[in-house]
């Protein structure tokens, strides 16, 4: 069995923040998010995350155990106290990661793993990185070419600091030698904390080995602040772009393009800059979106156009037309062949095939029927000062400009309003109405 334990419970003082650090967000996702998703595609049978209180009570979105620690007392405590909740198995092999790492991949995970299989004799595996300088990572300290033993920033001699090779914080070791050294460390170090580290020397002096794999150190760069957080939702959208373009996607600009995990976005859709796509949003192929576009939680068809709009929590069909300058949401759900833009203001409305609205309007808690056209102007005056309240458009209706559907209120197929009219009661269908309030204009 392999099981994982990642360290979460430190507070994160340099953030400045409220918050637990872990749950700060880089592209949509918390911290916390990405490293429990590399350790689950590396195949974990188990992943335990070591918390604090006020992170505990946030778990249950991760969907992962939780071990509180109630005292931050040091990795090394931190570790012993996940191990605690854990059945023991003797043969059993426990990684360690540190949930502030999101742009750990599953390969760094891998390779761990694997160095400690592959060594003969073997109790831990570490990586090991050369970090930009200065560096609070702790320092690897070798004997020839074994590792000997791992010395904290605070601890070190000036000799020690010079050492290029660094501790990531990341390791996999062998379960029955973890839960042995775990209950050996102790804290007189000038922190006054049990380091997890110190289980290198505690193995070495004892005759184990333990052998390190080295990573890319932009792989394993730890979030201390939030200029650290800046760069790493960079270099994480950087990643998120990579993916769409090797799909197919073609972004104009990466780096004014804000992407989230888990789009889904079609081959030889084309994204424009200053565009942002967010909480599961689906855009199909051919689409054209942006440039200076916000989709969240957006579904799209083939052959959309989104130019400069805002389209939240709403459906789009096929060869929709949207913007300049439209807003939709709260469930707006357009047909094939749509057209809405130049300041249209769409929110719970079902806009069948081919309707129109181009320019100034708002359109809320609307059904409105095939290939009708929505005049400039046109307001659905929904809410009555207590209850929204429906309004339902049948096909082929013409809309004036300037038109006012006091809701509750219908129009019948065909019908039509004059420019400038308010309707305060239902349209036949085929019916002309006009004025304020409007009435039946006589028959052609
Ligand atoms: C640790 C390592 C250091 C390594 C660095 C890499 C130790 C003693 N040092 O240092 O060699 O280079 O990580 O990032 O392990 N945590 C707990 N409970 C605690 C203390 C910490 O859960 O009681 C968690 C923190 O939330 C954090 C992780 O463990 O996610 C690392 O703790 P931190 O105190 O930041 O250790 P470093 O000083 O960074
Ligand atoms: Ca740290």
């Amino acid at each position: 069995m392999i099981r994982a334990v990642v360290l979460a419970a430190g507070k994160g003082t340099r953030m400045k923040s409220s918050r637990t650090k872990v749950l700060h967000e880089l592209c949509g996702r918390p911290m916390l998010w990405y490293v429990l998703e590399s350790l689950r595609s590396s195949g974990m049978d188990q992943v335990v995350v070591v918390v604090n209180d006020e992170l505990n009570a946030e778990m249950a979105q991760f969907g992962v155990t939780a071990v509180v620690q109630r005292k931050q007392r040091g990795t090394g405590d931190a570790v012993r106290t996940a191990l605690e909740r854990l059945d023991s198995d003797p043969r059993g092999r426990i990684v360690v990661a540190c949930g502030d790492m999101p742009l750990v991949q599953v390969e760094t995970f891998a390779s761990v793993v694997r160095a400690l299989d592959a060594s003969d004799g073997a109790v831990m595996a570490l990586v090991s990185a050369a970090m930009p300088l200065p560096s609070n990572f702790g320092r690897v300290v070798r004997n020839g070419s074994q590792v000997e033993r791992i010395v904290e920033v605070a601890d070190a001699t000036a000799e020690q600091l010079a050492i290029a090779e660094m501790n990531a914080g990341i390791y996999a070791f062998d379960e029955a030698a973890l839960r042995d050294a775990v209950t050996k460390l102790r804290s007189d170090n000038a922190q006054g904390e049990y380091y997890l580290t110190d289980a290198v020397g505690y193995f070495v002096e004892a005759g184990k080995k333990v052998t390190a794999v080295t990573a890319d150190h932009q792989h394993v760069l730890g979030i201390n602040d939030r200029a650290e957080l800046a760069l790493a939702r960079r270099e994480m959208n950087e990643r998120l772009c990579a993916a769409h373009m090797a799909d197919g996607v073609t972004i104009v600009d990466p780096q004014t393009t804000y992407l989230e995990p888990e789009l889904s976005i079609g081959a030889d859709t084309v994204i424009y800059p200053n565009t942002a796509i967010s909480r599961l949003s689906q855009v199909g192929s051919n689409c054209t979106i942006g440039p200076n576009s916000r989709l969240s939680n957006a579904r799209l068809g083939d052959r959309v156009t989104v130019r400069e709009s805002v389209i939240s929590d709403s459906s789009v069909g096929d060869d929709a037309v949207i913007g300049p300058f439209a807003h939709l949401r709260g469930d707006a759900a357009l047909g094939e062949g749509v057209r809405v833009g130049n300041f249209v203001e769409i929110k719970k409305a079902r806009l069948a095939a081919r309707v129109k609205a181009g320019h100034l309007a708002y359109l809320g808690d609307a059904t409105i029927g095939e290939d009708t056209n929505v005049g400039a102007g046109t307001i659905t005056c929904n809410f009555d000062g207590v209850r929204k309240n429906v309004t339902s458009i049948g096909r082929d209706v013409s809309i004036g400009s300037n038109t006012s559907l006091v809701a509750p209120v219908s129009l019948g197929d065909g019908s039509l309003t004059g420019a400038g009219s308010v309707v305060t009661h239902d349209v036949e269908p085929g019916e002309r109405v006009a004025g304020n309030p409007a009435r039946p204009l006589p028959k052609k």
